[in-house]
């Protein structure tokens, strides 16, 4: 059974079963607090704590997908027989449409009846703290005839995905691969409660759950191991979603690329920070690993995923083949020679990862502390900068700072639509109560233009138009005549909101690091309250969201 069949097989298994099947979403997610998609549930994460809103968005409490994924935590066991940065998540979700009994029993009938795989063991959660042990989930593998059912901690316990969100208890199923081992291949996760903080918070102690409302189901199997299982084969190379790579640099260099390719194609670039960083690093450890051209990867890859996904890297991959292509031999010498780690990321843009394996096999020391510590302070200088306008601290976002701040952005495009195309900010501030805004401008506003202003925003709110932020280089944010803070110092890589109409086209587009709302509609009624001198020149207007 090829991958294709697969795929469509488990969507239509569920969607028979009741459930909408969705897209997958962008590898970019929403959520400003996740730099990449790696899960199914992530575009679903709204719904386990507003239930509701699935049925007016999906006409349906259930839904699934196949979701393209990226995780890069696992990087260095890429090239071993089940690991990869680059993956398809086959999931099903229930918002409170369904629960344990229904969602086991599905899981069950797909492997064992549609499939005809035998399942080797499950795992169950044994309880801990607030959370009980799911005995209902045992009873009902148990009812259902499967013998060797095992209890699991922490790892069985799933989420949350960002800085807060829901999470649970879940129950895996494990099936044997070609070779006898059993492998992990569905993880289905009940989403009972919702945690106040990350996951890393939770893990200390220091994020509380309280239970939701709704039982939640989110479940996540990887395609590429399903087919190495359902196929027969050793590993994931060996399926027909790659094109059999044996050694390990192959290996590496199939995943890489293919993960560089999606990325791109979902709208990141190489930088120096973020998910630019982390593109970049994954296209130089594939030119690393690899002495034939990247480009010879990029088309098969394309042919693998032809009719599933549309993938163009826009020439971005060979771009940075050939600038890393140059560099990395000079940087070996120069590695050699016993060169400082922080000089050759800044000088030869060797990723640190890279440095520690260089020096892993040939042997070498480096002074990781020190390396951390020159980095924390480049990267805060550059922080700064990308934060744009949003002065007051980035970490102290909430939802009242975050709403005014998509608010002026949007007063700033209404100034320039309304007063004059050539305003320009100078200053801004933004408080829980009220946004200020200082720009240029000759005249005071009049109270018809203050009124017009006022107006527009409040439009542009009820229009419910999406908030998309886009990373690109620095000159081509500059062409497209992106607002930038006067005087600021920005990266080679910025980040751009958009604030775009009905028809995709930008009304506002300003260079900032967020956080901002998804969608106008969020807003509320835009009114402003002063408007004022601050110099010859120089205006100010103070406005809230009420
Ligand atoms: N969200 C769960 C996972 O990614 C299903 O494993």
């Amino acid at each position: 059974m090829q991958s294709d069949e697969i795929r469509s097989r488990f969507l239509k298994f569920f969607e028979k079963r009741g459930h909408k099947i969705i897209s997958s979403s962008s590898l970019v997610p929403g959520d400003p607090t996740v730099l990449f998609t790696t899960a199914g549930m992530q575009q679903f994460k709204p719904y386990y704590t507003a239930p509701e809103n699935a049925l007016r968005d999906f006409s349906s409490k259930n839904t699934t997908s196949a979701q393209k994924c990226v995780r890069t935590v696992d990087i260095d066991e890429v090239g071993d027989s089940t690991h990869l940065t680059f993956f398809e998540m086959l999931g099903n979700f229930s918002f409170g449409g369904y629960g344990r009994h229904n969602a086991i029993n599905y899981a069950h009938e797909f492997i064992t009846k549609e499939l005809g795989l035998e399942i080797s063991y499950v795992t169950f959660y044994k309880g801990e703290g607030v959370v009980p042990r799911d005995e209902e989930s045992k009873d009902i593998w148990a009812e259902l005839g499967v013998r060797d059912i095992r209890e699991d901690g922490k790892d069985v316990f799933w989420g949350p995905t960002g800085d807060s969100g829901p999470c649970g208890p879940t129950t895996e199923i494990y099936c044997k691969n070609a070779d006898g081992q059993d492998v992990e291949i569905w993880n289905i996760v009940f989403n009972e409660y919702f945690c106040d903080g990350s996951r890393e918070k939770l893990d200390k102690g220091e994020a509380k759950l309280k239970k939701l409302d709704v039982l939640g189901v989110d479940t996540g199997m990887g395609l590429e191991r399903l087919a190495a299982t359902v196929q027969k084969k050793k590993d994931v190379y060996q399926t027909d979603l790659f094109n059999n790579e044996k050694t390990r640099e192959k290996r590496v260099v199939a995943d890489h690329v293919k993960a560089s390719l999606f990325m791109i194609s979902d709208g990141v670039l190489p930088s120096n920070a973020g998910r630019g960083y982390i593109l970049r690093r994954l296209i130089r450890r594939a030119v690393r690993f690899s002495k034939n051209p990247l480009s010879e990867e990029i088309e098969k890859i394309k042919k693998i995923y032809k009719g599933v996904y549309i993938l163009d890297d826009k020439g971005e991959i060979k771009k940075e083949e050939d600038k890393f292509r140059e560099t990395l031999a000079k940087g070996i010498k120069e590695f050699e020679k016993g060169i400082d780690p922080f000089i050759l990321f800044t000088t030869c843009g060797f990723p640190i990862e890279l440095t520690l394996e260089l020096a892993k096999e040939k042997g070498k020391e480096i002074n990781l502390e020190d390396f951390n510590k020159k980095m924390a302070e480049h990267q805060r200088l550059s922080q700064t900068a990308s934060a744009g306008m949003f002065k007051g601290g980035l970490a102290n976002h909430n939802e009242k700072t975050i709403k005014l701040h998509t608010a002026h952005h949007l007063l700033l495009a209404g100034l320039q639509a309304i007063v004059d195309k050539n305003i320009k900010q100078r200053g801004s501030n933004i408080t829980e109560e009220r946004l200020r805004i200082d720009f240029l401008c000759d005249h005071k506003l009049t109270d018809e233009e203050k009124k017009k202003v006022e107006d527009w925003v409040n439009d542009k709110i009820k229009s419910g138009l999406n908030v998309v932020r886009k990373e690109m280089p620095l000159a081509e944010a500059q062409k497209i005549g992106a607002e930038m803070e006067f005087g600021a110092k920005y990266p080679e890589t910025v980040s751009v909101y958009f604030i775009e109409d009905k028809n995709s086209n930008p009304i506002s587009k300003e260079f900032c690091g967020g956080p901002h709302v998804k969608n106008t509609s969020e807003l509320g009624q835009f009114k402003i309250q002063k408007e004022e001198a601050v110099s010859q020149g120089t205006r100010r207007i103070k406005a809230i969201l009420a």
